[in-house]
């Protein structure tokens, strides 16, 4: 049986109080496809106005660190983005493996620490362009996905976000053939990694996914949804996709 479309909006370092009224309409567009699950990753300073401006719609943060606290100046715990309202959160976004320099074995305690708390997570793997035009595509993110990958893995909580490097914010797209690719060797890594329980766990796609793309992305097999940036910020860019779901 297919799993459940999962669409998530990741607004990266963008959003004021101004936009807490996207987030309104994109729960109210959200409202209207209850077969899909929606969320969105505002930054952490909206988190708990998100949650006030629309109770019961799914907001999530984009990073939390793995010690439960402590001398960590400018971090925040699990419990903390919890305590503001967040259900999830991402994880290993290729812009903070670069940027903050994470390595898979941060992203794996982070993932713990924030199951430990009693929140979902969105592991995020991708290549590089060098990477893929090298062939190592596939290797180098199954290779993510083990050091990434959490000992409680379940699918009640974990997703895993395959975000080609090149593919985000730039427009570009792989080919669908190359999406159902890596996406199967996800799976199958999952089986090899967690066994039965692996079909359940949503992988999502993400790099400039946007209404005119959602239809064929979410339609490629083991594409269990869409992990967005750029086209996530208003509700007249994100529904679209919202529908595109609905409709695969
Ligand atoms: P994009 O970003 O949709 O703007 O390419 C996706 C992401 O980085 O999660």
């Amino acid at each position: 049986m297919a799993n459940r479309k999962y669409i998530v909006g990741n607004w990266k370092m963008n959003g004021l109080r101004e936009q807490l009224s996207d987030v309104a309409d994109i729960a109210s567009i959200a409202e209207n496809h209850k077969d899909v699950d929606v969320a969105i990753c505002p930054p952490v300073t909206l988190i708990a106005l998100a949650t006030e401006t629309v109770p019961g719609f799914a907001i999530g943060a984009q990073d939390c660190h793995f010690a439960s606290n402590g001398a960590h100046t400018g971090c925040l715990s699990a419990a903390m983005i919890r305590e503001a309202g967040a259900t999830m959160t991402i994880l290993g976004h290729s812009e903070r493996r670069a940027d903050q320099h994470e390595i898979d074995a941060d992203v794996k305690a982070k993932a713990e620490a924030v199951h430990a708390a009693g929140l979902g997570a969105i592991i995020c793997v991708g290549e590089t362009e060098e990477e893929r035009d090298a062939g190592q595509a596939i290797d180098v993110v199954c290779g993510q996905l083990e050091g990434s990958f959490p000992d409680d893995a379940d699918a009640g909580w974990l997703t895993i976000a395959y975000e080609p490097v090149w593919a985000i914010g730039t427009g570009r797209v792989p080919e669908a053939s190359d999406v159902e690719e890596m996406h199967a060797a996800i799976r199958s890594k999952l089986s090899a990694l967690m066994g039965d329980g692996a079909d359940a766990v949503r992988i999502l796609y993400g790099g400039s996914m946007n209404g005119g793309n959602a239809s064929e992305l979410l339609a490629v097999p083991n594409v269990d949804g869409g992990l967005v940036g750029g086209a996530s910020l208003t509700g007249e860019k994100f529904g679209p996709i919202i529908e595109a779901a609905a409709a695969a």
